[in-house]
């Protein structure tokens, strides 16, 4: 894993910008995977911002709450529109839909999805446990794109969003892990102390289920941004 320690989230950025742009220009950005949550906002900021084009680019999304529809102000696909897709159109753009009638398939054919279109450069943010996507601790490492429970610690963290703890779904439709390890490449973000306790067990920890972001250890191109924030319980 490459490390990289930034002053803010700003820089963070700019440096997933630079990665984004660098594949881009080599031809070798057929298909991105993009994560939703605060962390990826101030890169989405910068591309709607820049020149770069993506009308050839597909991106397919990490995930969706389950009983949300694509016009919830707080569903990934709305999130996905308004900070990035409506300025910056893509050649298609993949969300699951998580009020499809029938969850199992379109878990099925999103898998399906993500295997016509291999992910090239993935864009992952970490849970303050640890998770990757909607992959809580616990989940296996071959896990595909599946429906998933959320735990109570990520459902009190993403409250912030909505108005009471109780709107915010208890289910998620989540790629898997073994979906996320198949991506070229993976720039995984953390900003803030509150990420502090993760970056430190997926760097230092032994790779366990447990701590979902530790099998990035075993991808063999992955680049981790964190700030001095996230960076603090680091042994160096
Ligand atoms: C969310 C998402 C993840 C995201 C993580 C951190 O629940 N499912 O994809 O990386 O939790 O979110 P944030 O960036 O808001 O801290």
């Amino acid at each position: 894993m490459k490390m990289i320690i930034v002053k803010d989230d700003l820089e963070g950025a700019k440096l997933g910008l630079k990665i984004i742009k660098e594949s881009l220009e080599k031809d070798a950005l057929k298909t991105i995977g993009l994560a939703t949550g605060s962390t990826p906002v101030s890169l989405y900021n910068l591309l709607r911002e820049s020149d770069l084009d993506f009308s050839n680019t597909v991106s397919v999304n990490l995930d969706e709450y389950v009983g949300l529809s694509g016009d919830h102000p707080q569903s990934y696909r709305y999130f996905m529109e308004t900070h990035l897709f409506e300025a910056k159109p893509f050649k298609k753009s993949y969300v699951p839909n998580g009020i499809a009638d029938d969850l199992n398939k379109e878990c099925a054919d999103y898998e399906k999805i993500i295997e016509e279109n291999p992910v090239n450069l993935q864009v992952l943010g970490i849970g303050a446990n640890g998770h990757i996507g909607f992959n809580e601790p616990g989940a296996s490492f071959d896990s595909v794109t599946r429906v998933v429970d959320l735990v109570p610690e990520t459902i009190e963290a993403n409250s912030r969003f909505f108005k009471s703890i109780h709107e915010v779904p208890k289910k998620a439709i989540s790629m898997g892990i073994k979906t996320i390890l198949k991506s070229d490449k993976i720039v995984i973000f953390a900003y803030g102390t509150n990420k502090a306790s993760a970056i430190k067990k997926m760097l230092e920890n032994d790779i366990t289920e447990e701590v979902p972001a530790t099998i990035l250890k075993k991808h063999s191109d992955v680049t981790v941004i964190v700030d001095e924030d996230a960076a603090t319980l680091l042994n160096q």
